[in-house]
């Protein structure tokens, strides 16, 4: 019995270090390969938010030999870990042999999902093709007109993920119509040992907000709360490079760094193009892509200001000062390790972090391009029918 429990405290220690594979995202950080791709699996998806400009539903699915075609190409440019995107990714109808795919050719792969359509069935099946991490995106407690990803559809399914091994990570939205629920999102995800994030909306490929984005004060205060509690070891889902990087934005603050999309990072769309980031896109097929061509992305770009792709700023942010970001995580998660501690020795305390379907107040109720070299400062195009 004690044995069991040291065996679980030491897999939860090794999984607060896992998330950056610090050893082999290491590697790219010294040479010219990408660390990571987001490969859009299809532009389909079974909502409709008001605020998002990634889907489009005129749009048939990519085939899976075209998709695996593209996996292979991202492969050999040397790519570690591979996002699986959309759209809704769990509308296509082969995304578990993908993820098997991914697997097979040795990414380290995550999927982004409104976990609508998820199933106990196929978070099995994931699981068994080897899918690492899920982020499953909720954005309010309940539904409204701007966004139905809410906890009344995911709380259920928090249960499906006791003894999976996939990482589930809980990621929000936060605009006029979010906010007032963004803190009870945040609370219910952390209260359930579910690493959590809610972050700023951001503007279309045309820099227009579709939505409010909600009263500045307020936003920063919020942000705010979130760089302390980070500090404190809680597990916000960002590094606190990301939340002071927002709160630059929200106070019109300038931000040195240099955008490393296009090189270190990029997307692939679900015609095969290759894009710079998901708001910057170009003409060129992957299957034309060249370590050359990545490479020449290495700079800054124009759009650089007020740029809301934090994949991209985190991932530039870590590559430019991978010590300082490393370590500021590294501190933060070890600050963690006491309160697993104390957990492991209250085993049964364990069992309510996925299982207890409570809001936070303890109640049940839930109401509710370009040709040639792709270049970030080339043609931006915004994707037909959105
Ligand atoms: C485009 S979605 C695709 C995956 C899936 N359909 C989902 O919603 O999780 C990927 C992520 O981008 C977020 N997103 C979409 N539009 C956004 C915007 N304007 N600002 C901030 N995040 C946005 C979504 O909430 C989601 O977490
Ligand atoms: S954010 Fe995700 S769920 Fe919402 S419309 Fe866009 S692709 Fe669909
Ligand atoms: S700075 Fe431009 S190219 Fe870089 S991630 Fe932001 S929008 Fe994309």
């Amino acid at each position: 019995m004690f044995f069991h429990h040291r065996m679980k405290l030491l897999d939860k220690i090794g999984r607060e270090f896992s998330g950056y594979n610090i050893l082999e995202s290491g590697k790219r950080l010294i040479d010219r390969k990408p660390l990571q791709c987001s490969l859009y699996v299809t532009d389909r998806c079974n909502l409709d938010c008001a605020y998002c400009t990634e889907y489009d539903n005129s749009r048939p699915h990519p085939s899976l030999d075209d998709l695996k075609k593209w996996i292979r190409k991202i492969r050999e440019l040397g790519t570690m870990r591979i996002a699986l995107v959309g759209g809704e990714p769990l509308v296509h109808p082969n995304i578990v042999e993908l993820v098997r795919y991914c697997r097979e050719l040795g990414f380290a792969t995550s999927l982004t999902t409104n976990g609508f359509l998820l199933t106990r069935k196929l978070l099995a099946e994931l699981e068994d093709a080897g899918l690492q991490v899920m982020q499953i995106s909720v954005d309010r407690m309940t539904p409204s007109p701007i966004t139905k990803k809410s906890f009344r559809t995911i709380l259920p399914k928090l249960d499906y993920f006791r003894d999976s091994k996939i990482s589930l990570h809980i990621t929000g939205v936060i605009c006029a119509d979010t906010l007032p629920e963004s803190r009870a999102v945040l609370e219910t995800g952390l209260s359930r040992g579910i690493p959590t994030e809610v972050r700023l909306v951001h503007a279309d490929p045309l820099h227009r907000f579709r939505v409010d984005r909600g009263p500045r004060e307020e936003l920063e205060r919020f942000i705010d709360s979130m760089i302390e509690r980070k500090r404190r070891g809680e597990k916000i889902h960002t590094s606190e490079a990301i939340l002071n990087y927002q709160r630059s934005l929200l106070r019109g603050e300038r931000v040195e760094w240099t955008c490393m999309a296009g090189y270190k990072l990029f997307f692939v769309s679900a015609q095969g193009k290759f894009w710079i980031c998901s708001m910057v896109h170009t003409d060129k097929h992957i299957m034309d892509v060249t370590l050359n061509d990545l490479y020449a992305n290495y700079r800054k770009k124009s759009c650089q200001e007020g740029c809301g792709v934090y994949c991209a700023v985190s991932a530039s942010l870590l590559v430019e000062k991978p010590v300082r970001v490393l370590g500021k995580e590294i501190v933060a998660r070890t600050k963690r390790i006491p309160s697993m501690f104390r957990r492991s020795l209250a085993p049964d305390a364990d069992k309510t972090t996925h299982s207890a379907i409570t809001n936070p107040d303890g109640t049940h109720k839930m109401n509710g391009g370009t040709n040639g070299s792709p270049s970030a400062d080339d043609r931006v195009t915004l994707r037909k029918g959105v």
